[in-house]
């Protein structure tokens, strides 16, 4: 039997980083209850501070009431136990690696009854590879959200091979009730959000590479014409070392095409740690 909507009481969300943080938080101000689960302490302590910080603002903007904020924050439970992440859904946002995503959901399904359904946060590895290794491939799924979690209102849910359609409803289901809106995918590199943005960074790093502009003003054009971010600003948001891992899954996945060879320019900021705003560095300083 697979977990119902409304059987939906307890949230894992695993990875303490910058979307796992955001995941946390909107699945606990939309009444669930939430285990966040990190291998590093750090990392949960910092999510903590990261959701505090969020929701004082929210408290500012007079669109929280102080008394809400503490009994959302009560309901997030920060773990480095995994023993102790059972839910009825499993959201997983750790590092962009498939042998670790598939051991995760093997360990964590051992803790969990059947019918724990886990959903993949990747931004570009085949969600179908990835179900194909753990005990149950129907229960597993795409739900990728954006960054930031707590504002982007996408959630690409993203149907594996063997996906079960419950599980594809159930996950749509649960990203309206976390007031997102769901979109269903077929299961390819890139899904569809990341398979079109790709342009959007390459071709701003070849003008670069090749010497024709520099970074402020790709972004100060491309924010002109009505783009939210301009690209290396978006670059810096998402973090080098995820974007550039996602570049090269979704260039190897579809053959190593030419237009979509991963860039020297980000390869070097990957090399360098500077990973955008999260090191305080990357193509611009914070
Ligand atoms: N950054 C983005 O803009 C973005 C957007 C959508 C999806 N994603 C996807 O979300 C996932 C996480 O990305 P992120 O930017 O939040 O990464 P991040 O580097 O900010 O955070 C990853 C976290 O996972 C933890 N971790 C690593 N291995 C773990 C394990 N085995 N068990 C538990 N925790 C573990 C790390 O300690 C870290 O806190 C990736 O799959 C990425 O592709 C990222």
């Amino acid at each position: 039997m697979f977990a119902a909507m409304l059987s939906i009481k307890t949230i894992v969300v695993c990875g303490a980083g910058t979307m796992g943080s955001g995941i946390a938080q909107v699945a606990a101000h939309s009444g669930f209850n939430v285990i966040q689960f990190d291998l590093n302490s750090a990392m949960l302590d910092k999510s903590r501070a990261v959701i505090e910080k969020n929701f004082d603002f929210l408290i500012s903007k007079q669109k929280l009431e102080a008394d809400q904020k503490h009994s959302i924050l009560q309901r997030i439970v920060f773990t480095d136990a995994i023993a102790e992440c059972k839910g009825e859904v499993v959201v997983e946002a750790i590092i962009e690696n498939k042998g670790a995503k598939v051991d995760l959901f093997n360990k964590l399904a051992a803790v969990n009854k059947a019918g724990t359904v886990f959903a993949t946060n990747t931004s570009s590895i085949s969600v179908s590879e990835i179900a194909a290794e753990t005990t149950d491939p129907g229960r597993v799924a795409g739900m990728h959200f954006f960054n930031p979690a707590p504002l982007m209102k996408l959630v690409e849910v993203v149907k594996g091979e063997q996906t079960s359609e419950e599980v594809v409803q159930l996950l749509s289901d649960l990203s309206r009730k976390m007031g997102k809106t769901p979109v269903v995918c077929n299961d390819a590199p890139g899904f569809i959000v990341n398979r079109v943005a790709r342009h959007y960074y390459l071709e701003a790093m070849k003008l670069v590479e090749q010497g024709l502009t520099d970074i402020e003003t790709v972004d100060a054009v491309m924010e002109a014409t009505g783009f939210k971010m301009g690209p290396f600003k978006l670059m810096d948001l998402i973090g080098m070392d995820i974007n550039y891992g996602v570049s090269n899954i979704v260039w190897e996945a579809l053959g190593k095409p030419e237009r979509l060879r991963p860039s020297p320019l980000q390869k070097a900021k990957v090399d360098a740690g500077e990973f955008g705003r999260k090191t305080g560095k990357g193509f611009y300083h914070y």
